[in-house]
């Protein structure tokens, strides 16, 4: 069994409503049955959270040191700010991809700069619901090749 830690960031409980021409129509809910339905058939086992706050996050991180053998995250905002993210990633040493709704490199300047990704396997971004999905398969992939 694989286990994967998903975790979202804060205002992505809002998908759906928030800026739907941004980040499309897709409840979170709608997301993370798509990320279950993904793993259908294979032998991975998901927990997902989401949290608009930095300390659950990295307290999400520490825990899933325990039980998880990879991380996939949508940090959001905190993408562009937290070094303290990044820090909980480098500590537990948990492959990680960063996965964005958006193309965050064609968007405001203070998006294109990721602090988290040089701490991560690497990144999707750019293709809505699916960059988690990818984002799945990339990691499992990354996985499997040990
Ligand atoms: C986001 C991009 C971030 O810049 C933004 O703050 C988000 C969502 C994305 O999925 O495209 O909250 O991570």
């Amino acid at each position: 069994m694989t286990n994967i830690l998903v975790l979202h960031g804060p205002n992505l409980n809002l998908l759906g409503v928030r800026q739907p021409e941004v980040y499309g129509k897709m409840t979170l809910d709608d997301i993370n049955q798509e990320l279950t339905k993904f793993t259908k058939q294979q032998k991975v086992e998901l927990r997902i959270q989401q949290s608009n706050h930095e300390g659950d996050l990295i307290d999400a991180i520490h825990v899933g040191r325990n039980w998880a053998d990879g991380l996939l995250i949508n940090p959001g905002a905190f993408t562009h700010t937290s070094y303290a993210l990044r820090d909980a990633i480098a500590s537990v040493a948990l492959p990680t991809v960063e996965a964005h709704l958006s193309n965050i490199h064609a968007r405001e300047a203070f998006r294109r700069h990721s602090v988290i990704a040089p701490v991560c396997v690497g990144q999707i971004c750019g293709f809505g619901w699916r960059s988690y999905v990818w984002g799945l398969q990339a990691l499992l992939q990354h996985l499997a090749d040990g």
